[in-house]
């Protein structure tokens, strides 16, 4: 403990009163809050008294600087050392200007954009008071059954590295101290939440270690590497242990091997839930594992404030682990500037200037563009808006395209696709009906459909899963739109005109049998606040789409989960040999759209992939070089991606790893030369014996716009 301020401060706390810090309680607990202060029902049954709450450390969920500054003024008055709470809350795709949600994000491959959204989005909420968002969310996902993919930037770990530092940079700024604009992060849920078994929210993870660090870990750390200030824990146990009590990994891997030295954070009610895992008969014994395992803060459960005083009194556990948590704690708080400013950022006057302003909207709009992403295109986009469009469906004229984690976000304040399509078409040539609701409908709704469908020139069907389908506990068995829209969709096909889909979802879905009958799809995700805005543009043109998926389209649910750096197998699938051979005997095995998969309204060519030599050295990096070529019309965006393949292994390697990708600018006739450094370090990664080291012998270059449709080259690493 360097820090002689906060040492001192810790010294003349008591037990109880650092233990206090330890604990997180949402903002009803608190006087000065809308309706606060009163421990009645929930907070009674949760066993807090009105002194753990004065010394408690952290409020989930303020925000408003009008609250959380009476909050902490009240709080301030009674705290006896004058020790400011932080206000913690989850600001994940954005405050109130809400961008696209994050699996959009990854598809946009676009760190600059990624990284102005969180900037965006740490102004908001700290003008309104907040000083820590739960965010960013980097948890590795290939299963679309699972609800939380949408919270998550995709299926590759190095993908998911990079807008992990975005991220945070984004959030924390250069100077957290200096810069009342930014909040600190907390990089979530530590660790491989995403890889709950079956696609169910909270269940078992269990993989070897190898698989592990080389897949799930690698975002975490990155986000650590950019100097992330929290870590918060996952609900999920790996390799038998639940994760808010697993010293393994808490206090081996992230704070020995990681080097972490901030604030760890279980999830809400994580430290508890023990009981139900079956590994502790109880609220004290939980609290002995999670502070052993190092957890700092208890989110919403009382095991801590409960337990710990007679803990230590028993000699189970040390005081000085309790110290080092609350010292912990109050040099972030001292980091964020709190024991001058208390208040921090938050301001009335700034909330109005700041809040949903042009420029805020302006970056959710360039990234809702961004994240788009073309599926589909046989001619029928881009729209002419000198013809009659039908809009139908029921995210038409929706205002449900934020995503699940915009709290704050209101429905009101987002550009639906009606409004947005309305600023470019004559309202006697857009023409709109409901056809049906997220899962259910009428036959009057049907006709109503029909009619409107029968009297346009094109069609455009706005369908997909309404906001609650996806994000945490929104797990589903079934991937596919609900039936009634399948309906909807085939009746407009009937119709003989063209059929545009924009789909509005939450994880890539099950298409099998809808895919067929739409003429294109735009995958539009949960655009945001600017949505209609960013979507019509695309649809009539203005802009050309650019997005890449950074998660498979699975063929059908069969497949999943499905990932495009999967192996090779003993048995693998080839044109020669058929039977006997790891395949389906009903479908492909292939996804329908891969990883990296987008189109764009023009096209691109590569040719001439080079590589500097042959062989490869420990100091000698390959130079990779492509041509890529508009060939098409329209000037745009192309996402060129790098993967390499190490064909021999000492452990079986990936058939594809995203090495590198670069977003470059091509107008119509346009070449570029793309050049690549590949060095010995991105070849490594973990072998047997968890040393990380890369092998000698013959690797595969793969180049090209997705992770399918590529050219290769071959070099040799020598040693
Ligand atoms: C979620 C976290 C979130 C926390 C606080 C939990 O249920 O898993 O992602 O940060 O709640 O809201």
């Amino acid at each position: 403990m360097n820090n002689n301020r906060i040492a001192s401060l810790v010294e003349k706390m008591t037990l109880h009163e650092k233990i206090a810090q330890l604990i997180q309680l949402a903002t009803p607990f608190y006087k000065g809050a809308t309706n606060g202060g009163q421990i009645t029902g929930p907070m009674a049954e949760l066993g807090v008294n009105d002194e753990d709450i004065v010394n408690s450390g952290s409020v989930l969920g303020a925000s408003g600087a009008k609250e959380v500054k009476s909050i902490q003024e009240m709080h301030l008055k009674e705290n006896r050392h004058g020790i400011p709470l932080l206000m913690m809350a989850d600001i994940v795709h954005g405050y109130k200007t809400i961008f696209p949600v994050p699996l959009a994000i990854g598809c946009s491959w676009d760190l600059e954009a990624a990284e102005k959204s969180a900037e965006v989005a740490a102004r908001e909420a700290s003008v309104s008071g907040v000083h820590v968002t739960f965010a960013p969310m980097v948890d590795l996902v290939r299963d679309p059954r699972w609800g939380r993919v949408m919270e998550s930037t995709g299926e590759d770990p190095y993908l998911n590295s990079e807008f992990a530092r975005a991220f945070v940079r984004g959030f924390q700024g250069d100077n957290l101290t200096e810069d009342k604009d930014r909040v600190a992060a907390c990089v979530k849920h530590f660790a491989a939440y995403g890889a709950a078994e079956a696609g169910r929210d909270y269940n078992t993870v269990d993989m070897s270690e190898r698989q592990l660090r080389e897949s799930y870990l690698p975002a975490y750390k990155a986000a650590l590497d950019e100097g992330c200030e929290m870590v918060m824990t996952s609900f999920n146990s790996i390799e038998g242990i639940p994760a808010t009590g697993n010293k393994w990994l808490m206090r081996d891997i992230l704070r020995e091997e990681m080097g972490f030295n901030g604030v760890l954070i279980s999830d809400w009610g994580a430290v508890k839930e023990q009981i139900p895992h079956g590994v502790v008969r109880n609220e004290k014994e939980a609290a002995e594992k999670s502070i052993q395992a190092g957890v700092d803060i208890e989110m919403m459960t009382a095991c801590y404030i409960k337990n710990l005083e007679t803990l230590v009194k028993e000699g189970k556990v040390e005081e000085q682990i309790i110290d080092e948590g609350v010292y912990r704690i109050l040099e972030l708080k001292e980091k964020l500037g709190l024991f001058e400013n208390p208040h921090r950022g938050a301001d009335e006057e700034r909330e109005k200037e700041v809040i949903l302003s042009e420029s805020h909207r302006k970056a959710a709009y360039d990234l809702a563009v961004k994240s788009t992403v073309l599926l589909k295109n046989e001619g029928a986009l881009p729209l002419n808006n000198q013809k009659k469009i039908a809009l139908i469906g029921p995210f038409a004229k929706s205002g449900d395209i934020l995503g699940a984690w915009s709290w704050m976000g209101s429905h009101e304040e987002a550009v639906s696709l009606y409004e947005g399509m309305h600023k470019k078409v004559s309202a006697e040539n857009l023409l709109t009906a409901k056809g049906c609701d997220i899962e259910t409908g009428s036959e009057e709704m049907m006709n109503e459909a029909i009619a409107i469908g029968k009297e346009a020139d094109i069609i455009v069907l706005a369908i997909g899963e309404e906001s609650g389908m996806s994000g945490e506990a929104r797990c589903r068995a079934d991937i596919r739109l609900p039936e009634i829209q399948l309906e909807l969709l085939s009746k407009m096909k009937q119709l003989g005109k063209q059929v545009v889909v924009v789909l509005f979802n939450g994880r890539p879905l099950d298409l099998t049998g809808m895919e067929g009958q739409a003429d294109a799809i735009l995958e539009a995700w949960f655009p945001g606040t600017e949505g209609g805005n960013a979507l019509a543009d695309l649809l009539f043109g203005d802009v050309n789409p650019s997005g890449k998926l950074s998660m498979s389209f699975p063929y059908t649910l069969g497949q999943v989960p499905i990932y495009y750096n999967n192996y090779n197998t003993g048995r693998p699938k080839n044109a020669a040999v058929d039977e006997y051979v790891s395949k389906y005997l009903d479908i492909p095995n292939e996804p329908l759209y891969p990883f990296g998969y987008g189109l764009s309204y023009t096209n691109y060519k590569y040719s001439d992939l080079s590589v500097s030599s042959s062989v490869m050295t420990l100091d000698q990096p390959l130079i990779v070089t492509v041509n890529v070529t508009n060939t098409g019309e329209l000037a745009g965006d192309e996402v060129v991606q790098l993967y390499v393949r190490d064909m021999v292994g000492e452990v079986i390697r990936p058939l594809k790893e995203l090495k590198a990708f670069e977003k470059v600018t091509l107008t119509p006739g346009e070449t570029k030369t793309i050049e690549f450094t590949l060095s010995e370090e991105q070849l490594r990664y973990h072998h047997r014996d968890l040393s990380y080291t890369s092998d000698a012998g013959e690797f595969t270059i793969f180049v090209g716009p997705n992770s399918r449709d590529v050219s290769s080259a071959t070099f040799e690493l020598t040693k």
